[in-house]
């Protein structure tokens, strides 16, 4: 694996964070399109943007407190609204009341939380004509591949140490009418160490399946779900869908022994507060990882089987997650290792097995789960994880 992907893969969970002027209408971030607001009326919105209640120190305590290791904020979205001071717009947040660099201020306090710092940034954007008309139109369409790679250098020059660019919205377009190669290439140049999803039509450096857990074919590289906590990505004041910790987290453990990350996405308010909803959800979360987070970070899959959940693995441990709970007794199968000891892994408590060829009974378990969301029994084992005859 390349050493830059390296934290990447040990860190295992992030926080999306969407935010724009779309924000303030509270219907998401496609509200523009999806509604046919026209471009003036949308752009009357950039006078009551105040961001009054933006402290990105509060968002980055709260991704650190959830166990995350890393943030990705939406620097410009498909409404071609900048959240940083950039020279090829004035459609900008330094030019409404808020007045600040919204992405400058969200870099700094990533890094004094200690978290890697990812921006999103969409290729497309709805209120240039040349992205409608396309390519064919050479003269504008090289006028506006100049505003898209002049952002992407911004954002690479102006602000320290980038960890990740997520792009977004290359559709319909192929990579070389967004001059791909070209881009990453700056870029690369720019921020040597930095990693790039998929998302610009080349391969970049990981795999972003979105709203779901890729089961039938998990990509044989580094990659990353990205999920909403309710069922939008920018914030949408009627939409109660919200998931519950437990589905976060069997998300989570599912995406990790499969090899992936889970990018887990907050739509922030207009004004720059997390909905109290998302702030709950990620304060349970962030229990259940303090208590199991080893069972996380840096993991993998193992090639157990069970029927309470997926099996990750570090090292010689292999950790069960008991995300249904059978009472007294788990059977782990397709063990090639000997079992030298099990615990519970958030108390340490010893847990009881017997170990019968390929298959180790986990015995003596309390009737009622310990865990409210996924009880984590840690096995110590010989080697690293194998199946028998291997
Ligand atoms: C989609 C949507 C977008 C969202 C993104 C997150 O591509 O267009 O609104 O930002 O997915 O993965």
């Amino acid at each position: 694996m390349e050493e830059r992907l390296k934290w990447f893969v040990e860190a295992r969970f992030g926080m999306f964070i969407h935010w724009g002027l779309y924000s303030l209408l509270g219907r998401a971030e496609w509200v523009m399109y999806l509604e046919d607001i026209p471009r003036e009326e949308y752009a009357k919105y950039a006078s009551m943007f105040r961001a009054e209640r933006y402290s990105p120190d509060e968002w980055a305590e709260c991704a650190k407190e959830a166990g995350m290791k890393y943030m990705v904020m939406t620097s410009r979205h498909h409404d071609g609204f900048s959240l940083f001071d950039t020279k090829y717009s004035d459609f900008k947040s330094t030019r409404t009341p808020a007045g600040r660099d919204l992405i400058g201020e969200y870099v700094d306090a990533c890094r004094r939380e200690g978290l890697k710092v990812g921006i999103y940034y969409s290729l497309l954007d709805w209120r240039w004509d040349a992205y409608w008309k396309g390519p064919d139109d050479v003269k504008e369409w090289e006028r506006f591949l100049e505003y898209v790679h002049g952002q992407v250098e911004e954002l690479c020059s102006s602000y320290g140490r980038i960890d990740v660019l997520w792009f977004d919205g290359n559709w319909p377009y192929k990579p070389e009418h967004w001059r791909a190669e070209e881009l990453l290439s700056k870029v690369r140049k720019l921020q040597p160490h930095i990693i790039v999803n998929n998302r610009t039509g080349l391969p970049g450096d990981f795999d972003t399946p979105e709203q779901h857990v890729p089961w039938w074919a998990p990509p044989q590289r580094a990659w990353e779900t990205c999920m909403t906590t309710n069922d939008s990505w920018g914030y949408f004041e009627g939409d109660r869908n919200w998931k519950t910790p437990r589905q976060v987290i069997s998300t989570l453990v599912t995406v990790v022994s499969m090899g992936g990350n889970l990018l887990l996405n907050v739509g922030p308010r207009g004004d720059g507060s997390f909905p109290p909803e998302a702030v709950e959800l990620l304060s349970h979360v962030g229990a259940w990882m303090r208590r199991n987070g080893e069972s996380i970070y840096g993991a993998r899959g193992a090639p157990f089987t069970t029927t309470v959940g997926p099996v990750t693995a570090k090292g010689s441990t292999a950790f069960v997650h008991a995300l249904r709970w059978p009472g007294k007794r788990i059977t782990v199968a397709r063990v090639g290792n000997s079992v030298k000891s099990a615990y519970l892994l958030a108390t340490g408590k010893e847990v009881k097995f017997v170990q019968e060829g390929s298959r180790v009974h986990l015995e003596g378990l309390p009737a009622l789960p310990p865990d409210p969301y996924d009880t984590v029994i840690a096995l110590e084992l010989d080697s690293e994880p194998r199946t028998p005859g291997r």
